[in-house]
């Protein structure tokens, strides 16, 4: 596949998603830096480590390609804390963890999807998308580790009512990240480089 430029709403995507990694960096490491040692706190260790691992394979893939990132403003972290209000416990912590980290896969392999695509951008989505990966596997293990102190029902029930504020969030803030993708489909549909 040939090479082909950065247009600006890739531009867009890669800060976007730059940004959003340093954030959860962040959240994550905070969090981390509250809970008591243990294999919860090992794993949240690892997770926000590779958090901003990924933080800086995007602005590493962005110099490779020669955009410069964009200052994006970081506001759909703070929408989800006014949707979900403060987490009661470290189950509810989890659990919007866990609904949090399907999105961001959800948007990476819409992103990969896209029959052209740069190649420097898709060897980082795919990187990162085995990390993400295994952040769902190991939130939703402890997950139900909690099952004896909460109950399985309980834990769905969370799931679902935070799910449904993600969902809140998304057409609010989040919108923005598909009307890009559809921009770059469009695009590239004009120009013939779709199959
Ligand atoms: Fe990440
Ligand atoms: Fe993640």
């Amino acid at each position: 596949m040939a090479e082909k430029e950065i247009d600006e709403s890739e531009r867009w995507l890669l800060s976007f998603y730059r940004t959003s990694e340093i954030g959860g960096a962040l959240f994550f490491g905070r969090l981390a830096r509250s809970m008591r040692p243990g294999q919860i706190q090992s794993d949240m260790t690892k997770h926000f480590s590779d958090e901003a691992q990924h933080a800086w394979y995007w602005t590493e893939c962005m110099n490779r390609v020669g955009a410069n990132p964009l200052s994006i403003t970081d506001n759909y972290q703070d929408q989800y804390s006014a949707e979900v209000g403060v987490p009661a416990n470290m189950m509810e912590v989890l659990a919007i963890t866990h609904v949090f980290e399907k999105r961001v896969v959800n948007q990476y392999s819409k992103h990969a999807s896209i029959d052209v695509i740069h190649p420097v951008v898709k060897e980082t989505i795919l990187k990162i998308m085995k990390d993400e990966k295994w952040h769902l596997e190991w939130i939703r293990k402890a997950l139900d580790g909690l099952e004896k102190d909460y109950g399985a029902d309980e834990i769905e029930k969370t799931l679902k009512r935070f799910t449904e504020a993600d969902e809140k969030v998304y057409q609010a803030t989040m919108k923005e990240h598909e009307d890009r993708l559809q921009h770059i489909i469009e695009r590239n549909k004009k120009l013939g480089l779709n199959k």
